[in-house]
């Protein structure tokens, strides 16, 4: 071949892509399978529709000379990044390869990770890591710590603006886990995922505890315990089909709509509308399952739920009223009876200013006990943490509807998308409560005097918890003040919630401008 000719230059280009691409691609793909595990390049065709796969910077390497390391530069540097389609619509990606220095973060892979972030706000698209590495690169010292800050400072930017979800897929370590937590949503992998900002030894070294890796960073522990994560996936393909699922929920970004797949249909109540006038026990003690409620309200009764091992008294997750996607934040009688505590409250608090964040109407339904009292939660500040779920609903800007199906007792009530917080569409069913409190509550402390001094305590308690239920106990109250706008049978809601959502499909809502609210943190 004739040097310098442009057929020469044509094979040089296909020399360095397959050394690039194809080499280092087999090569990680038997580490990573020797574990296990997919690889990088694996998991983004896994992700992406078949073929859309752009790759970016598949030849950059990095500059460091420093520890041998300009013996070693690996084209791609150790992150793959691009952009490809999801159910055909434009996402932006990047994934970590651990074979590639431990998937640390160097200068040129960190470069690599703002550009492609940098691309997705351009484009208004949602961005994707996957992240598995060991945090900043020991041998870069402090360049990789400044590239890391402006991954940080990108997350931040774009939060709000484009959906942003993060996969752990393998150890991530250090500077590795903030940002995931920066992002909207972290899906890890039972058994293989693992997050932590200090490892087991030197936890060892500086408490002197003794942990394990899962114990410590688990996806079981980060879905249950800390609430760092969103899903727990029973495998990679589980938490990439997760992630797809996800964004058929989202917008591209805060502009945009959800995507919208179907018409405005037949509301007569079905079977398992029905159903749902015999669902609320006799006894307000008694429990029932919620999700009973939030299936017969979506279409085909199709729920993904979000943080769902994370303070169950809370449900959070999206669906679909006739094609057009939806939030939905509920109390779960079945557990604590539905009572709001710290995680439940900064839970759907976290969730209700996502929907609003992303244009998706929210759907709350009521059967609150009210917050949970003791020392733990007072100490731990039940108080500022609380007033999270408050503020977000008294922030949000997008349609809100509540159907209250039993209690909403006292500070609760207001809190859970009440109309004083800006609720649009306020429903009850028959069978709510909504008081300052339970009707055996507050007998005692009303009639403490006459409960003490009667012969009888029992049936003058039980006539009085009668009366306080007749009068303040229900939902009438409420209704002659216009605190709900409607009290319907239980079969109807359903019919209901579509009504409102078709009512309000284009309300425009704006705050006060301003620079941005102070959050309780
Ligand atoms: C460069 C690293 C590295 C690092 C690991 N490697 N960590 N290279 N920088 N930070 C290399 C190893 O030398 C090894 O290279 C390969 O990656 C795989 O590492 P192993 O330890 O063999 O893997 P494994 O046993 O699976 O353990 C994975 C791990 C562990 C749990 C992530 O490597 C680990 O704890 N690493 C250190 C984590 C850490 O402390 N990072 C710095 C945090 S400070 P060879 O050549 O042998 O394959 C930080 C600050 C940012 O991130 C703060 C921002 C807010």
């Amino acid at each position: 071949m004739v040097p310098h000719s442009t057929a020469d230059k044509l094979a040089r280009l296909e020399h360095r892509i397959g050394d690039a691409v194809r080499a280092a691609a087999a090569r990680a793909a038997d580490k990573q399978h020797a574990r296990g595990r997919l690889s990088a390049r694996e998991r983004i065709e896994r992700l992406l529709d078949d073929g859309s796969f752009v790759e970016l910077d598949a030849l950059a390497v990095h500059r460091s000379t420093a520890f041998g390391l300009e013996r070693n530069r690996v084209p791609g540097d150790g992150v793959i990044t691009g952009h490809g389609t999801i159910d055909g619509r434009r996402v932006c990606v990047f994934a970590q390869d651990f074979t590639v220095f431990g998937g640390s973060l160097g200068e040129v892979y960190g470069e690599k990770i703002c550009k492609v972030m940098d691309l997705a706000l351009k484009t208004g698209s949602p961005i994707i890591g996957i992240n598995e590495g060991a945090g900043a690169r020991i041998q870069e010292g402090v360049v990789s710590l400044g590239l890391y800050g402006e991954i940080f400072r990108r997350n931040v930017h774009a939060s709000g603006v484009i959906p942003q979800i993060s996969l752990v897929m393998g150890a991530c370590a250090g500077g590795h886990v903030y940002s995931p937590a920066l992002t909207d949503f972290t899906v890890m992998v039972d058994g293989s995922s693992h997050m932590f900002v200090t490892g087991p030894e030197v936890i060892k070294t500086v408490t002197g505890e003794d942990v394990t890796f899962e114990e410590l960073g688990g996806a079981r522990t980060h879905n249950t315990r800390s609430g760092n994560a969103h899903y727990l996936a029973h495998s990679e393909d589980d938490a990439l089909d997760y992630v797809r699922a996800l964004l058929s929920y989202l917008p591209q970004n805060n502009l945009e709509d959800p995507p919208a797949d179907g018409e405005e249909g037949d509301l007569e109540p079905g079977d398992a509308d029905r159903a749902l006038d015999t669902l609320i026990p006799d006894s307000s003690s008694r429990p029932y399952d919620m999700r009973v409620v939030i299936e017969s309200v979506l279409d085909d009764a199709e729920f993904l739920e979000v943080q769902a091992l994370f303070a169950p008294n809370v449900i959070v997750g999206f669906g679909r009223v006739e094609g057009r996607a939806v939030g939905v934040v509920a109390n779960q009688p079945m557990q604590l009876a539905g009572i709001l505590d710290i995680d439940a409250s900064e839970k759907a608090a976290r969730f209700v200013r996502t929907c609003d964040a992303f244009n998706i109407p929210v759907l709350t339904l009521v059967d609150v006990p009210g917050f949970l009292p003791g020392t733990d939660q007072e100490w731990n500040g039940i108080i500022r943490r609380g007033a999270k779920l408050l503020y977000a609903y008294a922030e949000a800007t997008v349609p809100l509807i509540t159907v209250i199906t039993r209690k909403a007792y006292g500070g609760a009530y207001d809190v859970m998308g009440s109309k004083h917080l800006g609720a649009d569409y306020n429903i009850a069913w028959p069978t709510a409560q909504i008081a300052v409190m339970g009707a055996q509550g507050a007998v005692n402390i009303l009639y403490r005097k006459e409960l003490a001094a009667s012969d009888d305590p029992e049936s003058l308690r039980a006539k009085l918890v009668a009366e306080y239920e007749d009068t303040l106990a229900n939902p009438y109250q409420a209704a002659e003040r216009g605190y709900v706008d409607a009290v319907i049978p239980p079969r109807e809601t359903r019919r209901e919630v579509a009504r409102a959502l078709r009512l309000l499909r284009d309300k425009r809502e704006a705050l006060p401008p301003k620079k941005h609210g102070n959050i309780p943190l």
